[in-house]
């Protein structure tokens, strides 16, 4: 048994993950995403493995934990939309734009928000910036367009490198792009998005979160969409 003391951090992502445990309701079917943040969550969901219809994960990881509580998975395409998805983020700047797939699970995350009336982004404040872009820019790529895409992204001002070993449960490839100061993150998702060979950009920012809850020192914090 582990009897050390949560650290500040993980004490954060405990206390935000058991706020978003507020937001369940029974009988429904959860979008559940990827990473750190949402583990803690999923540690949480024991009390809620019979009153959940079942779960639409975003990774092969997040399944795992999900069918070890006894929750159902369900294929998206049994289901004609979701009423919440929860997932984490990389970073999350006001306007609850954000970067996500530092876990690789971008593609599947943004299928899954697509399909949510609701999204809730839980993150330590560690998180939130003024500005997108200090954290690598994550893009799913197909494999043999990896060069192609990297040039196109140049292009854009970056300097992208390829995360070397890692392969998504889509089979495809990830360019991380540094050195972004992201000041139109809703013109660049549409500009990565339409470069040939991309399968998906991290930039959640056409479809933000709805709500940010932040885990901080003193307690949880929410943050909504300015009107
Ligand atoms: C995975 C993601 C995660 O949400 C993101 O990387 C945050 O992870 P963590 O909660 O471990 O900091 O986008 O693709």
């Amino acid at each position: 048994m582990n009897t050390q003391a949560p650290d500040a951090q993980s004490l954060k992502k405990q206390r935000v993950a058991q706020a978003a445990i507020q937001h369940l309701s029974d009988g429904m079917i959860l979008g559940v995403g990827t990473g750190s943040t949402v583990n803690a969550f999923i540690d949480q969901l024991g009390p809620w493995a019979r009153r959940l219809a079942g779960a639409v994960s975003s990774s092969d990881a997040s399944t795992t934990k999900l069918k070890t509580l006894g929750i159902p998975i369900v294929d998206l395409n049994a289901v004609d939309g979701l009423s919440l998805y929860i997932d984490g983020a990389d970073e999350a700047n006001d306007r609850l734009e954000l970067i996500k797939g530092g876990g690789a699970a971008l593609t599947r995350e943004k299928i899954v928000a697509a399909c949510a009336e609701r999204f809730i982004c839980i993150v330590d404040e560690s998180k939130l910036v003024p500005y997108l872009g200090a954290f690598p820019l994550p893009v799913e790529v197909i494999p043999m367009a990896r060069r192609l895409v990297s040039r196109e992204l140049a292009r854009l001002g970056g300097q992208p490198t390829h995360r070397a070993g890692v392969v998504t449960d889509n089979g495809n490839e990830i360019l991380d792009v540094h050195g972004l100061r992201i000041t139109d993150a809703v013109g660049l998702e549409s500009r990565i998005n339409q470069i040939t060979g991309v399968v998906t950009v991290g930039l959640f920012a056409a479809r933000p979160a709805d709500l940010l809850l932040v885990g901080t020192a003193a307690g949880v914090r929410e943050v909504r969409r300015p009107a």
